[in-house]
């Protein structure tokens, strides 16, 4: 079988990190190779960009910033999420495009056909064969998050913004769920695993 790229997406502290740990280990118990990560990061150039887009009280211009989220994806493509496709290993990744039309379209307000066009000259075109978005109302993300980043600094309308945007896209990325974010973390791990081509491994 063909390894499979996830995605997790879904505002912060919606548990995308939860299950992102406890989809590696389901798919490792049943013998997949499994790769997990995350964006922005993934890569030592990701991580250091990483470590400045969140920077706390650093004023960046909104397009600085997807710039900024779009070169740590560039580099997250070609040094880990290709190579790994490639030598038969799944790819669990939280948060990939749909985060940056969500949170710097929606959010931010930047044209999204230009979000498009950077997230496709990042990817080469390469996207994910499922994606869960784990949906949280804005009050209940927001309460949960007790770091305040760059963005978690961000007022709830921000995250209202984000939240609509993630429900618009959602409608027309092929194999996407929505699941409910305020579920169990069991729970939510298995409607992710019911909805995986999982039979017959
Ligand atoms: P993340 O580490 O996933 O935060 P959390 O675990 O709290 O959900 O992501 C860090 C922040 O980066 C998050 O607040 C959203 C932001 N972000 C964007 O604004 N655009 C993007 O394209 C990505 C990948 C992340």
């Amino acid at each position: 079988m063909k390894p499979l790229f996830i995605v997790l997406e879904g505002p912060d502290a919606s548990g995308k990190s939860t299950q992102l740990k406890l989809l590696s280990e389901a798919l490792g118990a049943q013998g997949i190779p499994v790769v997990a990560t995350r964006e922005p990061g993934g890569t030592p150039v990701g991580e250091k960009l990483r470590e400045l887009v969140l920077a706390p009280g650093l004023a960046i211009h909104p397009l600085t910033e997807l710039l900024l989220i779009v070169a740590a994806r560039h580099e997250h493509v070609e040094k880990v999420i290709r190579p790994a496709l490639a030598d038969g290993q799944w790819v669990l990744c939280s948060r990939y495009t749909l985060s940056s039309l969500a949170y710097q379209g929606w959010g931010r307000g930047l044209d999204r056909d230009l979000i498009r066009q950077l997230n496709e000259l990042a990817t080469g075109g390469l996207e994910p064969d499922h994606v869960f978005l784990l949906d949280l109302p804005p009050a209940v993300a927001y309460g949960r998050t007790r770091e305040r980043d760059r963005f978690e600094g961000e007022g709830l309308e921000f995250f209202t913004r984000v939240r609509v945007g993630y429900l618009e896209l959602i409608r027309s990325v092929p194999r996407s769920h929505v699941l409910d974010g305020t579920l169990p973390p069991e729970r939510v791990l298995g409607e992710i695993l019911a909805h995986l081509p999982l039979s017959g491994i």
